[in-house]
C-alpha cells in the first residue's frame, strides 16, 4: 500500500496518478518533479460494468485511502482513461461502458473526488511518461539516433497509441482502430487478442508484424516503443519482428499510464 513519507520528497510535487484500464485500475503517488514513483503501485479491479458512476465511486475510495496516508486535501489528481478525451469530455468508449460517450469527465470526477482533476487518454499519458523518462536517462536520445517522431503503442485490452513529435504530443491518435485485413487492429493484435486466440509468441509476432509494417508505412516514425503489461515479455516477440524503424520495449512497462496521468497534472 502507498505511503507518502517514504523518502524526503516535498509533498507539493507529489500527485496521485490513476490509470483506468479495461480490467484493472492502477494508482500511485508520483513525484512530478522527476516522474519517479513514490511507493508501490496499487491496483483494484475495474468495476463491471465500468460506468462513469461506478468508476467515480472506485476512484473516490482510492483517493480517500491515499489521503489517509498524507495526500493534501486540495492536491489535484491525474486520471488516464481508455477513451478519446477532448477538453475533459470522453468521445469514445471502445473497451469501457458506452455511458462514457459525451460524459464531461473532468466535471464528474472533480465533483465526486472533491478536488481538481485532469483527464487524458491512457495511451497519451503513457506515451508522454515514457518519452519524458527516456529523455531524462538519455538526454540526446543517442541510444536510438536522436528520434524526432516517436510512436508509443500500448498493447493491453486494446491498442493505445501516442505520437510525440519533438517532445510534443499529438493527442488522441487512435491507431488501435486502424483496419487490418477487414478487422480492427486491436481486435487482432492486442495482448488480450493474443490470449483470447491462444496464440504462441511467434504467431502473435506475425500479427504484430502485419500491424506495425502498416503503421510504419503510414507514419514513418523514427522510433517505435511498445508498452503495456505485455512489454515485460518483449524477449518473446521482439526478436521475431522485422521493421526499418527501431522497435524497443517501454522502460516504464505498465507503470507508464499512472506516471503519465500524474505528470499531466503538473
Ligand atoms: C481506445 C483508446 C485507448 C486504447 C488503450 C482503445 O480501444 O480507443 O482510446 O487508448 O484502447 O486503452
Amino acid at each position: 500500500m502507498l505511503a507518502i513519507a517514504e523518502r524526503d520528497v516535498p509533498v507539493t510535487s507529489l500527485r496521485l496518478g490513476i490509470d483506468v484500464g479495461g480490467t484493472a485500475i492502477k494508482y500511485a503517488m508520483v513525484d512530478t518533479a522527476d516522474g519517479t514513483l513514490h511507493g508501490d503501485i496499487g491496483e483494484v479491479p475495474t468495476p463491471t460494468p465500468a460506468t462513469p458512476d461506478a468508476v467515480a465511486t472506485v476512484l473516490a475510495e482510492i483517493l480517500a485511502q491515499v489521503r489517509l496516508r498524507g495526500l493534501p486535501l486540495d492536491s489535484s489528481v491525474g486520471v488516464a482513461l481508455p477513451a478519446v478525451v477532448r477538453h475533459g469530455v470522453a468521445h469514445s468508449a471502445a473497451n469501457i461502458s458506452p455511458e462514457w460517450l459525451g460524459c464531461d469527465v473532468v466535471e464528474l470526477l472533480s465533483r465526486r473526488l472533491g478536488c481538481p482533476v485532469t483527464v487524458s487518454n491512457d495511451a497519451d499519458a503513457a506515451g508522454l511518461a515514457e518519452v519524458a523518462h527516456r529523455a531524462a536517462i538519455d538526454p540526446g536520445g543517442s541510444n536510438n539516433g536522436d528520434p524526432h517522431v516517436i510512436l508509443v503503442l500500448t498493447l493491453g485490452t486494446g491498442i493505445g497509441s501516442a505520437l510525440v513529435v519533438d517532445g510534443v504530443l499529438v493527442p488522441n491518435f487512435e491507431l488501435g482502430h486502424l483496419q487490418i485485413g477487414g478487422m480492427k487492429a486491436e481486435a487482432k493484435a492486442s495482448a488480450v487478442a493474443r490470449e483470447r486466440d491462444g496464440l504462441n509468441w511467434r504467431e502473435y509476432a506475425l500479427r504484430l508484424q502485419e500491424y506495425l509494417s502498416h503503421v510504419e508505412f503510414l507514419f514513418s516514425p523514427d522510433l517505435v516503443i511498445l508498452g503495456g503489461g505485455i512489454s515485460v515479455r518483449h524477449e518473446e516477440f521482439l526478436p521475431h519482428l522485422s521493421l526499418r524503424t527501431p522497435v524497443v520495449p517501454a522502460l516504464l512497462a505498465n507503470k507508464a499510464g499512472v506516471v503519465g496521468a500524474a505528470l499531466t497534472v503538473r
